[in-house]
C-alpha cells in the first residue's frame, strides 16, 4: 500500500499538533453551548474522532454519510444522503466536520438542508481545503490546511475505498489512478 505514495505530506506529528490547535479553538468558542458535532462520512472518520478528543467542553456528535465521488477521482455533482443525523437540530448549534473541501458542492448542498431545518447557527471544521478547485464558494470557520490540486490519500480520505486507514496524509502516485507522470 505505501508503495502507492509518492510523497508523504502532512506527518502523523503535523496531523496531531493542527487537530490540537483547532479542538482548543472550538473549545473556546463553544463552552457553554453544547454543540452537536456532526462528521460527514467517510472521510472525516479519523479526523472527527481525534478533533473530538480535543475539544474539552460539552458536545454531542452524529454522523451523516454522503457520497458524491463514488470511486473516481472527480466529483460527479450529484451528492446522495446515504444515512442522515438522528435528531431535530432546530435551535443547535451545528460544526460539520469534514476531511477536505474541494469543488464545494458536497458542504453546499449539505450546509443548505441543515440550515432549512432551524439550526441556531452552523459552522464548518476542515481539515484541507484545495482552493483551485472551488466551483462554489463555501464559507469555512476552522480549517487545518490549504493544499495545491494533488490527490492526496490516508488519515480517512481514500481513492477507490483504498487508504483511508494511512497514519499520515501522502500524495498517491499518478500511475496508481491512471493519471499522466510528473
Ligand atoms: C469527498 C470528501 C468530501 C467531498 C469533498 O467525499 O470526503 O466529503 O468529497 O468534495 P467536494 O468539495 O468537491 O464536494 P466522497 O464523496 O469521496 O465520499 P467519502 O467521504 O466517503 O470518501
Ligand atoms: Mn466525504
Ligand atoms: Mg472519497
Amino acid at each position: 500500500m505505501r508503495d502507492d505514495i509518492k510523497e508523504v505530506y502532512f506527518t502523523e506529528e503535523q496531523l496531531r499538533d493542527k487537530v490540537r490547535e483547532l479542538g482548543a479553538r472550538i473549545t473556546e468558542d463553544y463552552r457553554g453551548k453544547n454543540p452537536l458535532i456532526v462528521s460527514v462520512l467517510k472521510g472525516s472518520y479519523i479526523f472527527m474522532a481525534d478533533l473530538t478528543r480535543a475539544i474539552d467542553t460539552p458536545c454531542n456528535v452524529d454522523f451523516m454519510v454522503v457520497s458524491s465521488y463514488g470511486n473516481g477521482t472527480k466529483t460527479s455533482g450529484e451528492v446522495q444522503i446515504i444515512k442522515d443525523i438522528a435528531q431535530p437540530i432546530d435551535g443547535r448549534d451545528l460544526l460539520i466536520v469534514e476531511d477536505i473541501l474541494d469543488s464545494g458542492v458536497t458542504l453546499h448542498y449539505l450546509m443548505q438542508i441543515l440550515a432549512a431545518r432551524g439550526a441556531n447557527s452552523i459552522r464548518l471544521c476542515t481539515l484541507l481545503s484545495k482552493p483551485e478547485r472551488r466551483k462554489i464558494d463555501v464559507n469555512v470557520d476552522y480549517l487545518g490546511f490549504e493544499i495545491p490540486d494533488e490527490f492526496v490519500v490516508g488519515y480517512g480520505l481514500d481513492y477507490a475505498e483504498k487508504y483511508r486507514n494511512l497514519p499520515y496524509i501522502g500524495i498517491l502516485k499518478p500511475h496508481v489512478y491512471g493519471g499522466e507522470g510528473e
